[in-house]
């Protein structure tokens, strides 16, 4: 029968509680790797220069500046000594047109320049060279908190010109260039280093960044005693650099935040037993093949196109949409996270499903929209358990870090699909349950995105440059 043709194509997306296991296993072992080895593996694990979480005395004013989710934000942030609180005083958004995103190098730069120097224009500091920290979603090679070298574009970047060079210089020549007001850029932050910091800002818990957005990803708290490449990758310079820091304030260094990269977990063929042929064929047609096997898994950018991928098999088998394959359906990207969303809500009646549809250009019987809500449902349900999955392995490597039987931690969170998504955020959180049981975790919402996160890893950049002068 039709329902069960179905139920067969929709098999390979349901995972055991075995499989579920070997991710977790198979995230584990490529945590350890990455810590270890030098060179290309596939978790990065990115040292970040971040050595604590805030602690309430961090003041003063700072912009941030946030690139490769969404949108481009500019944000003012000021911390008032003393008060764990503190005053976002304004923010802007800016688009990045698709042109920009896979244009030159420079001009992603010089169009972040110009969108800065609004931003300063309109808060009127034009002249103030504010200390600014520089989210920047993407892997970076750091030798120091305000360098990074992009390793390569993820997600729907490809400007040119850009991988293997220092992003902050990049910026600061695109602000010289422009030679309308200057900046003194401090840091250089991952998205999800920066959500770590904000919610650790209202949390000390929090020891765990978390992104389930366009992308995935997360950062953590480690032993700097087992961040095995830190030493060899840079030498004796930061060595003593390290020791240096460590002299400065109370508190002796002792970890580090590592910005994992988990969404290239599979680049090395380690997923290839759950891969469907619908995740080879999203793969395929991405701009990065081979690249970032998990996060074309489990984040917005891509769910969609999975769902496109079946929905086209099904509608080929006659299944579906009476067997016409419109250009609707052949268009990539026409399942954009906020549709899966709403497809998905419980509180949509089918009729409503089935104008969602109608809108994205795709006529529908009652039938096909069950079928469509349904395989929405199957595809983003392995999503969220494959990213709890991945969340055990870490929350169970801090828990042992420690030598503890029991660990209490709160996670930082952001993205769109975790805010957005219906059903994401709670099984995700049930699978992190049933496969780290020994960890007791609690997950905490990012209110101003890293933006502050950034600002705050600035406050502790600037304070440490003066100690150190
Ligand atoms: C935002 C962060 O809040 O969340 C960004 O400030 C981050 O830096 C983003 O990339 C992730 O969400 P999305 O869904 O827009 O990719
Ligand atoms: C991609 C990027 C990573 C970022 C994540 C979430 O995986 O490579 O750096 O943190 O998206 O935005």
């Amino acid at each position: 029968s039709q329902k069960r043709k179905v139920d067969e194509t929709l098999s390979p997306f349901r995972l055991s509680h075995e499989q579920l296991q070997l991710v977790k296993a198979r995230m584990r072992a490529g945590l350890e790797a990455g810590l270890k080895r030098k060179g290309s593996t596939a978790i990065k694990m990115l040292p970040s220069f971040v050595y604590r979480t805030p602690d309430g005395t961090e003041h003063g004013k700072y912009l941030a500046l946030d690139l490769g989710g969404t949108n481009f934000r500019a944000l003012l942030v000021n911390f008032k000594k003393g008060l764990q609180q503190n005053t976002r005083l304004h923010h802007k958004i800016y688009t990045i047109p698709l042109e920009i995103m896979q244009g030159t190098g420079e001009e992603l730069f010089d169009h972040i320049a110009e969108c800065i120097s609004d931003f300063l224009d309109y808060m009127g500091l034009k002249n103030a060279r504010l200390p600014a920290g520089f989210t920047f979603s993407f892997p970076c090679e750091q030798t120091a908190l305000d360098t990074g070298t992009l390793v390569s574009w993820t997600k729907g970047f490809k400007a040119t010109d850009c991988e293997g060079h220092d992003v902050v210089s990049m910026l600061r020549e695109a602000i010289k260039r422009r030679n309308d007001f200057d900046l003194d850029i401090a840091a250089v932050v991952n998205d999800t280093v920066g959500t770590m910091m904000s919610c650790a800002y209202e949390d000390p818990q929090c020891e765990v960044g978390l992104i389930a957005g366009t992308g995935t990803n997360v950062c953590y708290m480690e032993e700097l005693k087992n961040i095995e490449k830190t030493e060899q990758s840079t030498g004796q310079k930061q060595g003593d650099k390290m020791r240096g820091e460590k002299k400065v304030g109370d508190a002796e260094i002792q970890k580090m935040c590592i910005n994992t990269e988990w969404g290239g977990l599979g680049d090395d063929g380690s997923l290839d037993d759950i891969i469907t042929p619908y995740d080879v064929e999203v793969d395929q047609t991405s701009i990065n093949p081979g690249k970032q096997r998990f996060e074309k898994l489990t984040s917005g950018m891509y769910l969609g196109e999975v769902v496109r991928q079946v929905l086209l098999d099904l509608t080929r088998g006659g299944l579906l949409f009476r067997g016409h394959v419109t250009e609707a359906l052949k268009t990539a990207g026409i399942f954009q996270t906020k549709y899966l969303s709403q497809i998905e809500s419980d509180r949509l009646a089918l009729l409503q499903v089935r104008s969602i549809l109608q809108g994205l250009g795709l006529d529908s019987t009652c039938n096909d929209s069950i079928i469509v809500k349904q395989v929405c449902g199957t595809v983003s349900h392995r999503a969220a358990q494959l990213c709890g999955a991945g969340m055990a392995a870490v929350v169970d490597k801090i828990r042992e870090n420690r030598g503890l039987d029991h660990l209490n931690i709160t996670v930082g969170v952001d993205g769109t699909l975790y805010k957005l998504h219906p059903h994401f955020s709670r099984i995700m959180h049930q699978t992190v349950n049933e496969l780290a049981p020994q960890c007791n975790v609690n997950f905490l919402l990012s209110e101003d995105g890293s933006g502050k996160g950034a600002a705050l890893i600035t406050a502790v950049g600037c304070r440490l440059r003066q100690e150190l002068n």
